[in-house]
C-alpha cells in the first residue's frame, strides 16, 4: 500500500513537472545535415469551386487587373509568399481531366461537367500551357497529376512527352503548333491521385501493378509520384512499397494525405464559429500527422532504408464546413488564427521529418478548404495561413537544426497537447527557429540552447491576434498578420523567450 501510494506521488509529480514545469529547447548545431527541400512549402489548385476561376484565372478581358487573364493581385501575394511549387489539376479532379481537352484555341476546346465538384461546366480555358505560364508568372516549379482512374497510359505517356521532350514527335508537333516551341521543364508527376476512392476505387494490389504499367510509359528524366495512402491506411503503403521498389528507377515519390477536422470526416465543424474545446480538439487532429509519418517512414524504410523516395504529403490542411450560403461543392472556408496554428505545427513536423518528407502541398491556394488567399470579385484577403507561409519561407532549402523540445502541456478536459510545438534550421550563417505557442489563454517561456555558436544579432517576428478565432475580412482592416518581435541575443549560448498565448513565433539568429 505505502509503495503503491509513493508510486501515485512520483507519477503525480512528473504530471506536475510536464503541465507546470519549464520549457527548453536544445538545438544541436553541430548535427545540421538534411536539406529542408523548399518544396515541403508547396501547394495544390484544383478546378475545384473558385480556385483556378476567378481565384487565379479570371480571363484576359476581365475588369480585375491581369496578365493574360491570371490577377495581378495572386501573382503579386504568392510571389511574396515564395511559392516554390504548385500541385494541379487535381485532387478527384485530375482523374477525370483529359489534357487534350485543354489545348489549343481556347473557342474550341469542349465543354465538360466538373463531376466532383459541384456539377458544375469547365470550359476548359484554363489548361496546360495557362499552368505552366502561370508557373512561370510566380515563379513557382509545376507539379502535374496525371489520370489513371479514367484515363489511358497512352494519354498519360502523351501529356508527358508533350510538356517534357525535346525530340521531333507528333506530340511535339502539336506543342509547337499551339504555340510552345520549346519543352517546359517538369520535374513532378503524380501518377494518379487518391485511386483508393475518388481516383478509381481500387485495391493497393491493383493500383500498384497499374502504377508500374503507368510509370514505365512515361518517359524521361521525371520524379514519379505513386498514389499513396489515406491517412493511416498502412497496409496501401506496404503494398505499394512492396510491389513498386522492385522498380526501382519508376518511383521516386509516394503521396500521403491527411486532412483535420474538428472531430471527424461526418462533424468538420465550423471555420470560425468555435470555442476552446474546438480549438484543442483540431490542434490535436493536427499533432496526428507526426505519428503518420513516422509510422508510414518505417514502412517505407523497410523497401528503401536509404531514402532514396520521397514522401510526398501533397494534400493536407484543415477540412471545415463550408461557409453558409456557399455551394457546398466549392469547399469554400474562412481561416482563422486556428489555421495558422495548425500550418505551423505541421510545417515544424514536415521539417522534423525531412529526412523523408520531400514535398509537401497544403490543400488548396485560393477559395478552397485552408487557403492562403481568398478573393470576392477584384478583392483579395491574405489569410492567416498565408502569413505562416511567407514567415516559415526561411526554412526552404535551409538545413534542419536536429532538436530536443521539453514542453509544459496545454489541457483541457480529457484533452492534452504540448503547450508548444517547434523547427529550426540554418542558412547562410543565419539561425531561424520557428514556435507555436498552442495554448490560447497563457503566455510560455521557453529557454532555448544554441551551443556551440556566437551570435551578434536577434530579431523575431510574430502572428497573433486577440481573439483564437480572428480572421481577415473583406472590406475590412487585418486582424491577423506579422509584426516584429523583440528577441534578446543569447548570452553563453541561451536565450529566453516569452511566447504569447496562441501564437506563431519565428527567432532568428545571427
Ligand atoms: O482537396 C479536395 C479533395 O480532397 C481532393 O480533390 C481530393 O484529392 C481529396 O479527397
Amino acid at each position: 500500500m505505502k509503495q503503491k501510494l509513493s508510486g501515485i506521488f512520483i507519477v503525480l509529480i512528473f504530471s506536475a513537472i510536464t503541465v507546470f514545469g519549464q520549457n527548453s529547447l536544445l538545438l544541436h548545431t553541430e548535427q545540421a545535415e538534411t536539406k529542408i527541400n523548399r518544396e515541403i512549402y508547396g501547394h495544390f489548385a484544383e478546378h475545384l469551386g473558385r480556385c483556378i476561376y476567378g481565384g487565379i484565372y479570371v480571363g484576359e478581358d476581365s475588369d480585375i487587373p491581369n496578365i493574360r487573364g491570371f490577377r495581378d493581385d495572386v501573382i503579386g501575394a504568392l510571389i511574396d509568399m515564395k511559392i516554390p511549387l504548385l500541385r494541379w489539376p487535381g485532387g478527384c479532379f485530375a482523374d477525370t481531366y483529359h489534357w487534350k481537352d485543354g489545348i489549343g484555341p481556347r473557342e474550341q476546346r469542349p465543354t465538360i461537367v466538373n463531376v466532383h465538384w459541384g456539377g458544375v461546366t469547365e470550359d476548359n480555358s484554363f489548361g496546360t500551357h495557362e499552368f505552366l505560364d502561370f508557373c512561370d508568372l510566380i515563379k513557382a516549379e509545376p507539379y502535374i497529376n496525371l489520370n489513371v482512374g479514367s484515363g489511358t497510359v497512352k494519354e498519360a505517356s502523351e501529356w508527358v512527352e508533350y510538356v517534357t521532350s525535346g525530340n521531333i514527335s507528333p506530340m511535339t508537333d502539336l506543342r509547337k503548333k499551339n504555340g510552345r516551341e520549346e519543352p517546359w521543364k517538369v520535374k513532378y508527376w503524380g501518377i494518379g491521385n487518391e485511386n483508393w476512392g475518388c481516383g478509381g476505387h481500387m485495391t493497393p494490389e491493383y493500383y500498384a501493378d497499374l502504377y508500374n504499367r503507368f510509370a514505365t510509359y512515361c518517359h524521361g528524366n521525371i520524379y514519379r509520384i505513386a498514389g499513396g495512402p489515406n491517412v493511416d491506411d498502412y497496409n496501401w503503403m506496404e503494398v505499394l512499397m512492396q510491389k513498386t521498389s522492385r522498380f526501382r528507377h519508376l518511383v521516386q515519390g509516394v503521396s500521403l494525405h491527411n486532412y483535420t477536422f474538428t472531430t471527424s470526416w461526418t462533424n468538420k465543424g465550423h471555420a470560425t464559429d468555435f470555442g476552446e474545446n474546438e480549438w484543442i480538439s483540431v490542434l490535436d487532429n493536427t499533432l496526428k500527422m507526426e505519428t503518420l509519418i513516422k509510422r508510414h517512414s518505417t514502412i517505407m524504410d523497410k523497401y528503401d532504408p536509404g531514402k532514396r523516395i520521397g514522401l510526398i504529403v501533397d494534400e493536407w490542411g484543415n477540412w471545415f464546413n463550408v461557409e453558409e450560403g456557399t455551394n457546398p461543392g466549392f469547399l469554400y472556408q474562412q481561416n482563422t488564427l486556428r489555421d495558422a496554428l495548425v500550418a505551423g505545427i505541421n510545417l515544424n513536423i514536415f521539417n522534423n521529418h525531412a529526412d523523408r518528407v520531400k514535398m509537401s502541398n497544403i490543400a488548396q491556394t485560393v477559395n478552397v478548404l485552408q487557403s492562403v488567399i481568398l478573393t470576392k470579385e477584384d478583392e483579395m484577403v491574405l489569410t492567416p495561413t498565408y502569413y505562416v507561409f511567407k514567415m516559415y519561407s526561411v526554412h526552404q532549402d535551409a538545413t534542419l537544426i536536429p532538436s530536443n523540445l521539453k514542453t509544459k502541456k496545454y489541457e483541457l478536459n480529457n484533452k492534452s497537447v504540448p503547450a508548444i510545438h517547434a523547427s529550426a534550421s540554418k542558412k547562410d550563417g543565419v539561425v531561424s527557429i520557428t514556435l507555436c505557442n498552442l495554448n490560447p489563454n497563457e503566455s510560455e517561456n521557453i529557454e532555448i540552447t544554441v551551443a556551440g555558436d556566437d551570435f551578434t544579432d536577434a530579431g523575431g517576428q510574430i502572428i497573433t491576434s486577440e481573439k483564437m478565432n480572428n480572421y481577415n475580412d473583406f472590406g475590412k482592416d487585418e486582424t491577423v498578420s506579422i509584426a516584429n518581435f523583440e528577441v534578446m541575443k543569447p548570452e553563453n549560448g541561451k536565450l529566453t523567450v516569452e511566447l504569447p498565448s496562441k501564437s506563431v513565433v519565428l527567432i532568428q539568429l545571427k
